[in-house]
């Protein structure tokens, strides 16, 4: 593969800090595309296009392209208002909670006048990426485009630079065609036709693509090409944070914290198609249902704040944060506490607890493809459980080896708790063995010539 290859997102691979000197330091990104794709294009001068997303991300675009952590970096200082808008009105609280199945019909959303503002501030978003691109692409280049922030990219790239070979990730599932009725048919017809212009899109799960395919049929009558490519953890970058001296670290706290418990964990963002509440109460009706686990398990959630600015995701914290209250008050003693949470980011106390886990929880109302959940069995040494929601965009890929649960269903997500503590030795260490193998067949490289042989394959599919 000769070609250049820009990536362009909303969240770049570092933001940017500034020191007291007035010098901008970059502070590496810890989002799953930037794990897995980072460590295979650094120092290989590849483009990455990104909004500047903080105050000092905004200070250091002034600069324009720098070199950065390996990357070419271009951070685009976009109109303060118009990146509010597209980012938190249009992209977080709309494509997304259509995406996940998260609206509450009867109230949200409200398609308003301010609604139709926000659009106008998404689509001149997607614009100053299109001419960023189009300014600064190397000839003939492959651009790699994320997520549903900027799916109108590609619609200015093909009048203005038909040189270039442009394919959209979405790193979201794909709300289905009666969901894409909801979004203003303005809406739903740009944001489908802006789609369709990439010379093709590609999904984490053959669900997800199944799901935007039958939306374009409905809505423009014509559908353009898919590709199905999960994306894969860094395996090697992994088993280093695991080996560094601040895991290690963690690894101890959390060794005398649990004494001889068993651990339940979940590592996830503070976000509604998580469902923490649901698991939380799971737990809670497993220490009601079987007595015999009180003071015998500890359920650990490190958990960490996410797209604060939104009223949606305060309330939920708040309401996370009330249910484990009561869940540790009715059910504590002085020797133990029930449900462990903590919000921190903190990236190698979670590499340390993956590596330790009894059952790894992971039931997501929704979910693109869900990294911690093949990070897990890549890090457990404990021959730990994998519960995984069959809504997980993963599933596809671990369905024969992760026990499956229904993210609805609390009493049955109690009960599959339960079982998986009961498992023995033998069969959970046949089931970490086979999740292991399957958690670790793909690697980032995979995903990433997935997307340009997606990019450059001459035959529509
Ligand atoms: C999901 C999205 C990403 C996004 C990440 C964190 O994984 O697919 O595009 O970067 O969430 O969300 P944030 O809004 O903080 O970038």
């Amino acid at each position: 593969m000769d070609r250049d290859i820009v990536v362009v997102s909303n969240r770049g691979p570092v933001s940017f800090v500034r020191e007291r000197d007035g010098s901008f330091t970059p502070k590496r990104g810890a989002g799953g595309l930037v794990s897995s794709l980072a460590p295979l294009i650094e120092g290989t001068g590849t483009e990455w296009i990104a909004a500047a997303v903080s105050d000092d991300d905004r200070a250091a675009a002034a600069r324009g392209m720098v070199d950065a952590a390996g990357f070419r970096l271009l951070t685009l200082p976009l109109d303060v208002d118009d990146y509010r808008m597209a980012y938190d009105v249009v992209s977080n609280a709309t494509l997304w909670f259509l995406h996940h199945g998260l609206y509450d019909l009867p109230r949200r959303p409200r398609f308003d006048r301010h609604w139709r503002e926000a659009w106008e501030g998404y689509r001149r978003v997607n614009e100053a990426f299109a001419d960023a691109v189009v300014d600064t692409a190397p000839r003939d280049a492959v651009v790699l485009v994320q997520d549903y922030h900027l799916a109108l990219v590609g619609a200015h790239l093909r009048d203005r630079r038909p040189d270039l070979r442009a394919v959209h990730f979405t790193h979201t599932p794909f709300c289905g065609p009666n969901s894409i009725r909801v979004l203003p048919e303005y809406a739903a017809e740009e944001l489908l036709t802006g789609m369709a212009a990439y010379d093709a899109c590609g999904f984490h799960s053959t669900r997800w693509a199944r799901a935007f395919t039958a939306c374009c049929n409905e809505v423009l009558g014509r559908a353009p090409r898919t590709y199905v490519s999960p994306i894969a953890p860094d395996a090697d970058d992994l088993r280093r944070v695991a080996e560094s001296d601040a895991a290690a670290a963690a690894g101890r706290d959390l060794d005398a914290r649990v004494g001889d418990r068993r651990m339940i964990l979940r590592v996830d963002r503070i976000e509604l198609s998580k469902n923490l509440l649901r698991g939380f109460l799971a737990f809670d009706d497993l220490l009601r249902e079987h007595p015999e686990w009180r003071e015998r398990v500890v359920f650990f959630a490190f958990v960490y704040p996410s797209r604060v600015d939104l009223a949606e995701y305060q309330s939920y914290r708040q309401e996370v944060e009330g249910l484990v209250g009561r869940i540790n008050a009715e059910w504590g003693t002085a020797r133990w506490t029930p449900i462990l949470l903590d919000t921190d980011d903190d990236f190698p106390r979670s590499v340390a607890a993956l590596a330790r886990y009894d059952v790894l929880l992971v039931n997501p109302v929704k979910d693109g493809l869900n990294l911690v959940a093949k990070e897990g069995p890549l890090l457990n040494r404990n021959d730990g459980v994998l519960l995984l929601s069959r809504e997980a965009g993963a599933w596809e890929e671990l369905h024969d080896v992760a026990v499956g649960l229904n993210p609805f269903d609390v009493s049955a997500t109690a009960d599959q708790l339960h079982d998986a503590l009961s498992m023995d030795q033998d069969e959970r260490h046949r089931h970490a063995a086979a999740l292991r193998s399957k958690a670790g067949a793909r690697a980032p490289r995979d995903w990433l010539d997935d997307q340009l042989r997606a990019a450059t394959a001459e035959t529509p599919g």
